[in-house]
Parts: C-alpha cells; sequence; structure tokens
C-alpha cells in the first residue's frame, strides 16, 4: 500500500510520524512546507502538493484543520477533484461536522473513489504514544482495508457503521467531555467564591467516585492557573458548534452544551482562544464579577 498524508499539524505530524516509523512507505505534504521536514528526516518522500501526493498513492489520510481546507486541498469543485480522488481511498481524520463528510463521501464516490470517516479521540500525547482512539465508518470492505493505517495510530477502533457515524461518534463523546470540563471548572469556581480551601476541593473531588482521567489531569491545571493547551478553548468552541450544528438539525435539545457554548464564546472574546479550555474559568469569574 502507498499511503500519503496530509495536513502535518499538531495531531498530524506525530500521527504521520508513527506510520513511518512502522515502516509504512509514506508520502507526506503540509501547506507550510517547514512542517514536513522531521517527516523527511524520518523517511517518509515530501511532496511538492498535494496533486503530487495522490498521484504517488492510493490511500491518503487528511488531518487538516476544517471543511475549507479539505476543500482546497482536494481541489472540491475543480476538475482536479476527480484526478485527485478517482481509484483512491481518502480517509478523512479531522474533525467536521457530519453532514459536510456526508456530502463528500457522495463526491468522492461519483467520482469512482473510496471513502473512509476515521476521526480520533485524544490530543498530541496520545497521538504521539499511538494512544489514540479511532472510531470509523464506510463502505466495510474500504473500512477493513485501512484497518493496518490506524493500528499505528490508536489504542483502539471502533467501527460506527455508515458514514458520518463516526464523526457524529465523536462530537458524541465530545459533549461529554465539554460539560464534564465545563462542569468541573464551574464547581471549582463555586469552592473558590464560598471562600474553600481549593486544593482541598480537589483532593476530596479526587478521592470521590466523579474521580476521572480528565479531572485528575485538570485539577493541578485549575489549582496552578496553568492554562498551557492540552485542547485550545477556540477548538472547543468548534466542536461546540459543530455539536450544536448537529443537534439542531435533528431537533435534539442539548441544553447542557448551550451552556456551555456560551461560555466558551465568551472565553474566546475575553482573549484566552489559544489557551486550555480550562480557561472558561474567566468566563465564569467575568460573569460573577470582582
Ligand atoms: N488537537 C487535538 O487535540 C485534536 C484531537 C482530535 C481531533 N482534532 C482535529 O484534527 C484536525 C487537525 O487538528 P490539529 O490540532 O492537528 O490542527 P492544526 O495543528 O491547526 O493543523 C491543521 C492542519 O491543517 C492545515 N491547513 C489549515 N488550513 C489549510 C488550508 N487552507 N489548506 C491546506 N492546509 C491547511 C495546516 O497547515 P499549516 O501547517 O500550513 O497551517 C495543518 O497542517 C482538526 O479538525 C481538529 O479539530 C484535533
Amino acid at each position: 500500500m502507498n499511503v500519503g498524508f496530509l495536513g502535518l499539524g499538531v495531531m498530524g505530524r506525530p500521527m504521520a510520524l508513527r506510520l513511518v516509523r512502522s515502516g509504512i512507505p509514506l508520502t507526506v505534504w503540509n501547506r507550510t512546507a517547514a512542517r514536513a521536514e522531521p517527516l523527511r528526516a524520518a523517511g517518509a518522500r515530501v511532496a511538492a502538493d498535494p496533486a503530487e501526493v495522490f498521484a504517488r498513492t492510493d490511500t491518503v489520510l487528511l488531518m487538516l484543520a476544517d471543511e475549507r481546507a479539505m476543500d482546497e486541498t482536494l481541489g472540491r469543485g475543480t476538475p482536479d477533484f476527480a484526478a485527485r480522488v478517482g481509484g483512491r481511498t481518502l480517509v478523512h481524520m479531522g474533525t467536521t461536522s457530519p453532514a459536510y463528510s456526508h456530502g463528500l463521501e457522495a463526491d468522492v464516490r461519483a467520482a469512482g473513489g473510496r471513502y473512509v470517516e476515521a476521526p480520533v479521540s485524544g490530543s498530541r500525547a496520545p497521538a504521539e504514544r499511538g494512544e489514540l482512539v479511532a472510531m470509523t465508518a464506510g463502505d466495510e470492505e474500504a473500512v477493513r482495508s485501512v484497518g493496518p493505517l490506524l493500528a499505528p495510530l490508536s489504542r483502539r477502533t471502533f467501527a460506527c457503521g455508515p458514514v458520518p457515524g463516526a464523526l457524529l461518534m465523536k462530537l458524541s463523546v465530545n459533549l461529554f467531555l465539554i460539560t464534564q470540563v465545563t462542569g468541573l471548572t464551574e464547581a471549582f469556581h463555586f469552592a473558590g467564591r464560598q471562600g474553600l480551601d481549593r486544593r482541598l476541593f480537589l483532593e476530596v473531588l479526587g478521592a470521590g467516585p466523579m474521580a476521572s482521567p480528565v479531572s485528575l489531569m485538570k485539577a493541578p491545571k485549575l489549582l496552578d492557573g496553568d492554562f498551557a493547551v492540552q485542547a485550545a478553548a477556540l477548538d472547543v468552541l468548534k466542536n461546540n458548534r459543530l455539536i450544536a450544528g448537529a443537534a439542531r438539525e435533528a431537533g435534539i435539545a442539548s441544553p447542557l452544551l448551550d451552556a456551555c457554548h456560551a461560555l466558551f464564546e465568551e472565553t474566546v472574546a475575553l482573549g484566552h482562544g489559544g489557551e486550555d479550555m480550562v480557561a472558561v474559568l474567566r468566563a465564569l469569574e467575568a460573569r460573577t464579577g470582582a
């Protein structure tokens, strides 16, 4: 299998590195060329443009920022699109709206290509360790064929039926993550404003049944005011929008998510979009006032 990889950002770079290091012949491309250098050093072929990646490979993984980045890279809406995806398997690993992915699948199939949705849960560190959780959707044979590419990247892979089942699964998981971390942050803020010892609060929480890997990871960040990014508030807002959009489209109530949505909009408006999602604390502080 000759494999291509488009998008070497925070997630794409460690993922592509794992594929090269596990012996998969890889051709990569990134809009900002310098980001491809670690891949070249690890033995990947670096392409000059996306067209070269498609010309050299039969399966192409995309880990791009958003829908616009994907359409531009695929040449969607131009004659280049059919030339690129025809006869190839496209694996969409980023996070976009399920509706977008559904439409892209139809276009890829019409152009004679195969399409697999494979979004992942986990951030940069699990990506480096090959411990992402992958969700797949699409034609069963196509999903099976990309299994060996997902194995070096992920701890577990879950088949989620037809497209856009995997993205809907990813959004469902993210809904819990967003409400959980916002709830933890609000409780931390409440305890502090009530004059409690915030360290003691987090210890009590950590000893009880609500402790989780996520709460234990976020608690020290809240206590130390350490907002270095694990998952940026701006990305959380993007995911929040995607979930809210999918909920509205299907007429599903999502009151907790909607409250978080407003708080993350405020967090970003206050200038904390580039900080970790626990910076939602700033929005809670602003609502409370001095
Ligand atoms: N970070 C996480 O924890 C995480 C976890 C799971 C899923 N995701 C999802 O995975 C995807 C990638 O995330 P990331 O954290 O790796 O993002 P990132 O660091 O911002 O990387 C985005 C990638 O998209 C490229 N790109 C952006 N606009 C483009 C355009 N118009 N044309 C071509 N390339 C373009 C960037 O190229 P340049 O290098 O030139 O900017 C970069 O390679 C997103 O959909 C994100 O929501 C992220």
